[in-house]
C-alpha cells in the first residue's frame, strides 16, 4: 500500500482546471488500495493576504466542494493544514535544507511575484518548502496534481535527497507525481496560452465549479476561438490552443475521445460544438455545485469531518516529523 497526498489552496472557488487536472483524480484514487490524504492548504493560502472572514468561508466552501466532487471522509483523510502542526515544523526544517538558488528558479514564484519581488511575503518565496513538508510529513510517495506543480515536486525530491545526504539517513522516500495527461493543464477560456486559474482577475476566463447552467453556457458561448472550421484530426490543432483546450475539456467531461469528437464536428464552425460542449459541462458540473451548497448548509458537520480528518492526519504525520526532529538533533519536548 502506498500513501497518496495532495492539497488545494482555499483561495476562491475551485475551477474546472482544478477539477479536471487534479480533483477528479483524487476521487478516482480513493477506489484503489492506497491511503489517500487530502489537505486544504490554508498555510499556503496566506502567502498572499487573505481577509480572515473570507479565508474561513473559502475553507468551508472548498471542503464542501471536495465532498461534492466525491471525496469520502470514511475512505480518505480530509483536513485543513493549519490544524496539524507537523506541517509547519517540518516546513521550518526544510527552510534550512533548501537553497536560495533552488527557490529562485521556481517559475510559479516568478509568475506570482511579477516585477515587484521586494514587496511579496517571504512566505511566498519558501512556499515550495512547505509543500515538500506536506508530502514528506506523511512519507507519501504519490502526488496527484496538474502539471503546474511538477517543478515543486522535483524540488521536494531535491530537498528530501539533501536531507537524507546531510544527515546520513534514508528517511524520506522519493515521490512521484500522478498526472492526468489530457487535462494536466486546462487553459483560460479567454487566452489559450494561459492556465485557467482561480486567481485570474477575469471571471470569464474560467468555469467555477459552483457556476449555474446559464453562467456555464454563457462563458462557453463567449470563449475565445478562431475563425477556422474544426479539423478532422488532432495534429491540425497544434497551432490552435483555444480549440485544443475546448476539445480537451469536452472529451474529459463527456468521456468521448478527442478523435471521436472531431469526427463528429469536423468541417463545422464552433457554434454547434460549443452548444454541445456547454450541455455536457452543465450535466457534469451543475450537480457538483448543487451538492456543494447542500454541504455548506451544515457547517457543524463540515467542522466535524475536518476535525476528525486532522486527528487522523496528526496521528500519521506527528511521529514521522518527531523522528525527523530527532535526526536533526532536537531534544524531545514535552511528553
Ligand atoms: P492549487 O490550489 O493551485 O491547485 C490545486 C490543484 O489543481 C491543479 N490545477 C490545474 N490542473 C490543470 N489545469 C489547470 N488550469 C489547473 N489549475 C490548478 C494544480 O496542479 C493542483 O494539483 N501548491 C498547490 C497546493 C499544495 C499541494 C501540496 C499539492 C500545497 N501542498 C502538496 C500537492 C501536494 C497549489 O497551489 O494548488
Amino acid at each position: 500500500m502506498a500513501r497518496i497526498f495532495s492539497g488545494i489552496q482555499p483561495t476562491g472557488i475551485a475551477t474546472l482546471g482544478n477539477y479536471l487536472g487534479a480533483l477528479r483524480n483524487w476521487v478516482e484514487l480513493q477506489q484503489g488500495e492506497d491511503e489517500c490524504i487530502y489537505c486544504l492548504v490554508d498555510l499556503h493560502a496566506i502567502t498572499t493576504f487573505q481577509e480572515p472572514a473570507a479565508l474561513r468561508e473559502q475553507t468551508y466552501t472548498m471542503a464542501a466542494l471536495l465532498l461534492a466532487c466525491g471525496i469520502k471522509p470514511e475512505r480518505s483523510i480530509l483536513f485543513h493544514q493549519s490544524a496539524v502542526s507537523a506541517h509547519a515544523r517540518l516546513g521550518w526544517i526544510f527552510n534550512c535544507v533548501a537553497r536560495m538558488g533552488w527557490l529562485n528558479r521556481m517559475t510559479q514564484f516568478k509568475d506570482k511575484a511579477g516585477k515587484d519581488r521586494e514587496a511579496v511575503s517571504t512566505g511566498l518565496f519558501v512556499y515550495p518548502n512547505l509543500m515538500a513538508a506536506d508530502i514528506h510529513a506523511y512519507h507519501a510517495t504519490k502526488v496527484p496534481v496538474g502539471d503546474d506543480q511538477l517543478q515543486h515536486i522535483e524540488l521536494a525530491n531535491d530537498i528530501a535527497e539533501k536531507f537524507n545526504h546531510d544527515f546520513g539517513v534514508s528517511f524520506f522516500p522519493r515521490i512521484e507525481p500522478v498526472i492526468l495527461k489530457e487535462t494536466a493543464r486546462v487553459m483560460s477560456l479567454r487566452d489559450g496560452t494561459k492556465k485557467m486559474s482561480k486567481s485570474d482577475p477575469s471571471d470569464q476566463s474560467r468555469i467555477n465549479m459552483t457556476d449555474d447552467a446559464d453562467m456555464i453556457s454563457s462563458k462557453i458561448r463567449k470563449a475565445k476561438t478562431d475563425p477556422e472550421p474544426l479539423p478532422d484530426n488532432l495534429a491540425a490543432l497544434a497551432e490552435r490552443p483555444e480549440a485544443r483546450n475546448l476539445l480537451g475539456i469536452f472529451a474529459a467531461v463527456s468521456g468521448e475521445s478527442q478523435e471521436a469528437l472531431l469526427a463528429r464536428f469536423a468541417g463545422g464552425g464552433f457554434g454547434p460544438f460549443k452548444s454541445a460542449l456547454a450541455e455536457a459541462l452543465v450535466a457534469h458540473v451543475e450537480p457538483i455545485g448543487r451538492r456543494t451548497r447542500e454541504y455548506l448548509a451544515d457547517k457543524a458537520e463540515l467542522d466535524r469531518i475536518l476535525r476528525e480528518g486532522a486527528r487522523r492526519a496528526a496521528g500519521i504525520a506527528g511521529p514521522i516529523v518527531e523522528k525527523a526532529e530527532r535526526i536533526v538533533g532536537f531534544l524531545p519536548g514535552a511528553a
